[in-house]
């Protein structure tokens, strides 16, 4: 009989929230780490957030889940990211009226700087981060940033629900189950501006260009997964979480557990051992970017040598044009 496993630890920010919510009793089930690994839940609120965090930290208890090792609610980071293996860093000051792109990044930068630095000071070696609050991208790159004794590689950003709902779009169209799908790519920022790539996909092995015509790419497809999340809280009335939620766990469970040749999509800084593989797709280094990746021995690597269309590439620059405005907008304020 195999040994059994050391427990993980995971950190989870805005754990009283709606993406919170949704995900914490996935992960306490086992779909995040595996089957077979025992799990620590740390969960990080604000003060005001404190009583729905302590809220869904009995109902976890209640599940009587058989990995949940234990469940621990803090308003200190310190604590909340001692020795974490995982942290999914969901907790984000939303847009609100009349503020402008520059007073959102300011605000999260206020959090995600002394967080960048708490995971620096008091996570485990191996700590691994998924940034979901938006905006995610830039919201990483600030994080890693304040956190220069842990390899940049190791904070990601959430483009995994852009890439599941292109997938869906097209299973939806071509009328074959999403399994059927491969080699979708999202580029660039989880924002309006992302691109999803079909001109490497495939359905069954055959090329998506010999199912879909490219009006329906260009004209339904590629704005309609760009603008799904403001469809959703349109519709709605909150933003995505269940699909969020879902998508952290994808892109996390295959960090640790690894993907087979199929990449995936993820956003990743575009220094460190990515550098070369970023720039030959023509995306400096110093952001954080969604490109497709793999994982191999537990870290996102580039999959590279893909041709880019002019019409992708024209995609791709506006999308990496904008991340790097985030980036001088954060550096004006002083925070990068
Ligand atoms: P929510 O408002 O329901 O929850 C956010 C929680 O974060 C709140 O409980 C709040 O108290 C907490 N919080 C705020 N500042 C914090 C801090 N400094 N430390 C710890 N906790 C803090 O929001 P939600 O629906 O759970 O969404 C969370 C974030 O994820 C938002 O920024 C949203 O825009 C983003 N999002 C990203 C994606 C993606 O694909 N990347 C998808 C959906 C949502
Ligand atoms: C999403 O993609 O659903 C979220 O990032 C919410 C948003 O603001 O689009």
């Amino acid at each position: 009989m195999a040994a059994p496993r050391e427990p993980v630890t995971v950190t989870i920010t805005g754990a009283g929230g709606q993406i919170g919510y949704a995900l914490l009793f996935r992960i306490a089930s086992g779909e995040i780490l595996g089957h077979d690994t025992p799990v620590r839940l740390r969960l990080l609120e604000i003060p005001q957030g404190l009583h729905a965090a302590e809220g869904t930290a009995l109902e976890l208890l209640d599940s009587a889940f058989p990995l949940l090792r234990s469940v621990e609610v803090t308003d200190v980071p310190s604590s909340a990211f001692d020795g974490t293996n995982v942290a999914l860093l969901l907790g984000a000051r939303p847009r609100s009226a009349g503020m402008e792109r520059a007073d959102l990044l300011e605000a999260n930068a206020a959090i995600f700087a002394p967080q960048g630095e708490a995971i620096n000071e008091h996570a485990a070696s191996d700590v691994r981060v998924l940034v979901v609050g938006n905006p995610a991208n830039t919201n990483a790159l600030i994080a890693a940033s304040h956190a220069p004794d842990v390899p940049t590689e190791r904070f990601t950003a959430m483009t995994r629900l852009d890439h599941n709902r292109a997938i869906a779009q097209l299973a939806l169209k071509i009328e074959v189950p999403v399994t059927a799908i491969d080699g979708v790519i999202v580029w660039g920022n989880h924002s309006a501006t992302q691109y999803p790539d079909v001109s490497h996909a495939t359905v069954d092995g055959r090329p998506v260009s010999e199912l879909v015509d490219a009006e329906w790419l260009d004209e339904v497809f590629v704005p309609r997964v760009a603008r799904r999340g403001a469809q959703i809280i349109e519709v709605r009335g909150a933003s995505s979480a269940a699909s969020a939620a879902s998508a952290a766990i994808d892109h996390v469970y295959d960090w640790v557990n690894g993907t087979s040749e199929h990449w995936t999509s993820a956003g990743v800084t575009t220094g460190g051992t990515n550098a070369d593989a970023a720039t030959a797709y023509g995306v400096p280094e110093g952001l954080v970017c969604s490109l497709p990746v793999k994982s191999v021995g537990g870290e996102w690597v580039v999959a590279t040598g893909l041709e880019i269309s002019a019409d992708a590439r024209a995609h791709i620059d506006a999308s990496v044009a904008e991340l790097a405005e985030e980036r001088d907008a954060v550096r004006a304020l002083g925070l990068l």
